[in-house]
């Protein structure tokens, strides 16, 4: 992973959930409460959720399976991971770890359930990483993955001008960096979604199954795989 990212991410964390909601209209609470949906499995059930940054897709999970499930949240930029350390200090069956999810340390089927909400955009080879979390996880679990992707014709047309101009604007003034935004922009725009993405996932020769769930007219895509 390139170490400018991280920094990137690091330098943006005090601001980073305020974007969120600004730039989503809070909409991205509901998609990540979506994906719990796709997340069930046992009630003492091992998650393990990837580039958690500040911790929402974590602290969904340890609070929904609090009676016997466990957490663990993993992410490289130890800023993030510090604000998200905080937003739980009240929840015990979470735990958090700076870690690369293109090379998890952990044994195979290790876990119920892998997560990565807007974390797998970010990472330097998406194949490594889609085949870590296939690996970590049981064969009768899930890798459950929520990312932004672009939709087609005029709502299209519109969530492009304003994901480079307002998304891009608000970042410049609201947290003063116009690379992160700028970085937001381009990346979301580059990135494999819909049916695209599901192809990468079969490539990796990690996943028996594969479905996706489209969010907003295509803003946002709810990917699950089920690990050989
Ligand atoms: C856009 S944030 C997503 C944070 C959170 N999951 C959410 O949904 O709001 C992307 C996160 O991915 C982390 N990240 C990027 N590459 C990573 C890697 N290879 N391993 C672990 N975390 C990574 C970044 O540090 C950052 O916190």
């Amino acid at each position: 992973m390139s170490n400018q990212i991280i920094e990137m991410f690091s330098r943006i964390a005090g601001k980073y959930d305020l974007m969120n909601d600004l730039l989503s209209f809070t909409l991205h609470r509901l998609w990540k409460k979506k994906i719990l949906k796709y997340c069930k499995t046992k009630p003492e059930a091992k998650f393990l959720d990837c580039a958690t940054g500040t911790g929402d897709i974590a602290i969904l999970l340890a609070k929904k399976f609090r009676e016997l499930g466990s957490v663990l949240a993993i992410d490289l930029s130890e800023e993030m991971l510090a604000i998200a350390k905080e937003k739980a200090k009240r929840i015990t069956n979470i735990d958090f770890e700076v870690a690369d999810v293109e090379k998890l340390e952990y044994k195979d089927d290790s876990f119920d359930c892998a997560t990565i909400s807007y974390g797998i955009r970010n990472v330097a080879h998406l194949d490594k990483a889609l085949k870590e979390m296939a690996r970590v996880v049981k064969s009768d679990g899930k890798v459950v993955i929520l990312e932004f992707g672009m939709p087609k014709g005029l709502w299209g047309l519109l969530f492009k001008f304003y994901s480079s101009n307002i998304i891009t604007f608000v970042g410049k003034i609201v947290v003063k960096d116009f690379f992160a935004y700028k970085y937001l922009h381009d990346t979301v725009a580059a990135f494999p979604c819909g049916n695209d993405f599901l192809k990468r996932m079969h490539y990796t020769n990690s996943y028996k199954s594969t479905n996706m769930k489209r969010l907003c007219g295509g803003i946002s895509y709810i990917y699950v795989g089920v690990p050989k």
